[in-house]
């Protein structure tokens, strides 16, 4: 194998390859992580958890950083504005097995920013300084930190917080680049993530809107940054993932399936989320990925339409057999 890249240094951990799987709450849990990680991703990261939540450790939350150990090296992901309770919430997680403890001053979301935390953080950069240098200070692993350019597009703020980071011991920085304020609109500027890398020297990992292959690997190149994140692109199309690894790894770029196998493998996902959760708690949090799988498929609309309104498993199951049938029966008779 003739990498077309080096992998990523975290601490003491060589990613290879330099690709990791964006946190994303509510989507990214441990069966997720595990099911897309031999896809090709180097690292995976846990759905923010509060370190506020963390002290009681209730249920919900302890799912919420619990893992397989399938996903080694496996970065837990923690938000809040607190220094001190950041700090016990990152021993926290590092006792349950991460390998990584990451801070979150990303996260445009209303029910966060109110209580001063995600991105909300990037208005006080003495705060997100005084945080990140009680978590590098409480824990024996690497400390990293995922952030957006700042507030809004008058208080970029990346490179500052970025630069008191690495001052304060943060091992690598994830740059989402939009602005908190922007939310999901617009696109992701690389040319700011080009800059953050060109003013530090520990790894930048560059994130937003990687939704193709060769694009990434470009995106990659031009801004000189250390590994990729990828997020919304992967929902439904974990072979996105290996093309992208195929790239790292000097080859060319496998084909995206067919539809008969993007639906079987819907399957393969389903079951191990019924396994996992219950009928119950994965029913409705497959909705959103199953209409992922079935995009651009003919017929998606209606299959989606049915697949919403199912409360079984196996109800699903039969709907999608049916069309992958149907998808057979078209192929021979073409
Ligand atoms: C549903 C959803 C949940 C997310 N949750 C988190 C989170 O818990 N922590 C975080 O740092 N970013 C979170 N993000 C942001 C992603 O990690 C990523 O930065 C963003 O989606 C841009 O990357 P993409 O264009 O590849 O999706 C979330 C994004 C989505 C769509």
């Amino acid at each position: 194998m003739s990498r077309a890249v080096p992998p990523l240094k975290i601490g003491p951990h060589e990613i290879w390859p330099p690709l990791v799987l964006a946190p994303m709450s509510g989507v990214t849990n441990r069966t997720m992580r595990a099911l897309y990680k031999p896809f090709g991703l180097g690292l995976t990261v846990t759905e923010f958890v509060s370190s506020n939540a963390l002290q009681y450790g209730n249920r919900r939350t302890m799912e919420m950083i619990d893992q397989h150990g399938l996903e080694k090296p496996v970065s837990t992901q923690l938000w809040g504005d607190d220094p001190a309770i950041m700090a016990r919430a990152a021993q926290v997680v590092r006792e349950c097995g991460a390998d990584i403890v990451d801070i979150n001053f990303g996260c445009p979301a209303p029910k966060v920013t109110k209580t001063s935390g995600g991105s909300a953080c990037l208005k006080d950069v003495e705060k997100c300084e005084a945080i990140m240098k009680a978590v590098v200070e409480a824990v024996d692993c690497p400390v990293t930190m995922k952030m957006r350019l700042g507030w809004n597009e008058s208080n970029l703020v990346y490179v500052d917080v970025a630069k008191r980071a690495q001052a304060v011991g943060v091992a690598a920085i994830t740059l989402h680049a939009r602005t908190a304020r922007q939310f999901y609109k617009g696109s992701a500027d690389w040319d700011h993530i080009a800059r953050l890398k060109a003013s530090i020297d520990i790894p930048v990992i560059g994130n937003g809107d990687l939704n193709d292959a060769q694009l990434a690997m470009q995106r990659m190149r031009d801004s000189g940054v250390d590994a990729l994140m990828v997020g919304r692109a992967t929902l439904g199309n974990p072979w996105l993932i290996s093309q992208i690894r195929d790239l790292m790894e000097g080859r060319e770029a496998q084909p995206l399936p067919e539809a008969a196998e993007r639906l079987r493998y819907s399957i393969v996902h389903y079951r191990a989320m019924v396994d996992e959760w219950g009928e119950r708690r994965a029913v409705p949090q497959m909705r959103k990925h199953i209409a992922l799988y079935i995009k651009g498929i003919h017929g998606a609309a209606v299959l989606r339409e049915r697949i919403m309104h199912m409360d079984t498993a196996q109800e699903v199951y039969d709907v999608i057999e049916e069309a992958i049938a149907s998808l057979q029966r078209e192929s021979v008779a073409a």
